[in-house]
């Protein structure tokens, strides 16, 4: 008797978990064209000035791929990462909600739902611009527990990330500004995040104001 009871718990926690997940496929993310490379280097800059216009699926698709899309059939990536350990996980924060991205499957998996915009940062531009993007490394992927040296080329790796969608937004005139700023605790709540996930960067996109 106790055996079933314990089985029909674990069944109705496991019911519950998959009935929670939801996800959002992207569009095909488009990885033609765009401006040519040294004049959206020319153009790369931060801005921390951000119009109130959201970002549109597409926009967000495109700018995932160039961010930390698989470009390769191998599964590697747009950014390097030390030993291709590829520990890094981008959240994206919207207004309707939290996501992590897949880049697999080219969705979004549905993390939160409501405004937590304001907790991606410090500043208030933060919590009014359409999209932050978080950079988050898994240390168990790493290899590293939290405060080790090892955590250091999560943070070069994530700069590579950065500097693509810096150069993503050069290409779309899109403002964006990385972010180092950030309470790590209330974001880590705000995002669900387990003790094996470290925050990294953030970096805040969206229209010029
Ligand atoms: C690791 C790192 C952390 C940063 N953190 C912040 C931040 O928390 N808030 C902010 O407004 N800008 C932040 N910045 C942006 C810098 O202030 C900015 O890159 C610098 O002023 C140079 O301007 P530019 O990017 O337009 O060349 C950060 C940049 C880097 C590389």
């Amino acid at each position: 008797m106790k055996k079933i009871i314990v089985l029909m718990l674990m069944l109705a926690v496991m019911t519950n978990c998959m009935a929670q997940e939801v996800v959002e496929k992207l569009p095909k993310p488009k990885t033609e064209g765009g401006m040519p490379l040294m004049d959206a280097l020319k153009k790369r800059s931060s801005s921390r000035s951000f119009s109130e216009k959201e970002i549109d699926r597409q926009m967000l698709s495109n700018l995932l791929w160039a961010a930390w899309g698989i470009n390769r059939p191998d599964g590697k990536r747009t950014a390097p990462s030390s030993m291709n350990k590829q520990e890094l996980s981008l959240y994206v924060v919207l207004k309707e909600g939290a996501y992590l991205y897949d880049a697999v499957n080219n969705s979004l998996i549905r993390v939160t739902e409501g405004d937590v915009r304001e907790a991606c940062g410090v500043q208030a531009f933060v919590g009014e611009a359409p999209l932050n993007v978080i950079m988050v490394a898994d240390l168990k992927k790493l290899g590293a527990k939290a405060g080790d040296k090892a955590i250091a080329s999560s943070w070069a790796n994530s700069g590579y990330i950065s500097q693509n969608i810096y150069l993503f937004c050069a290409s779309e005139s899109l403002a964006t500004v990385v972010r180092a700023s950030i309470d790590h605790e209330k974001l880590k709540a705000a995002l669900k995040l387990n003790p094996d996930q470290e925050i990294i960067l953030g970096q805040t996109v969206g229209y010029p104001k």
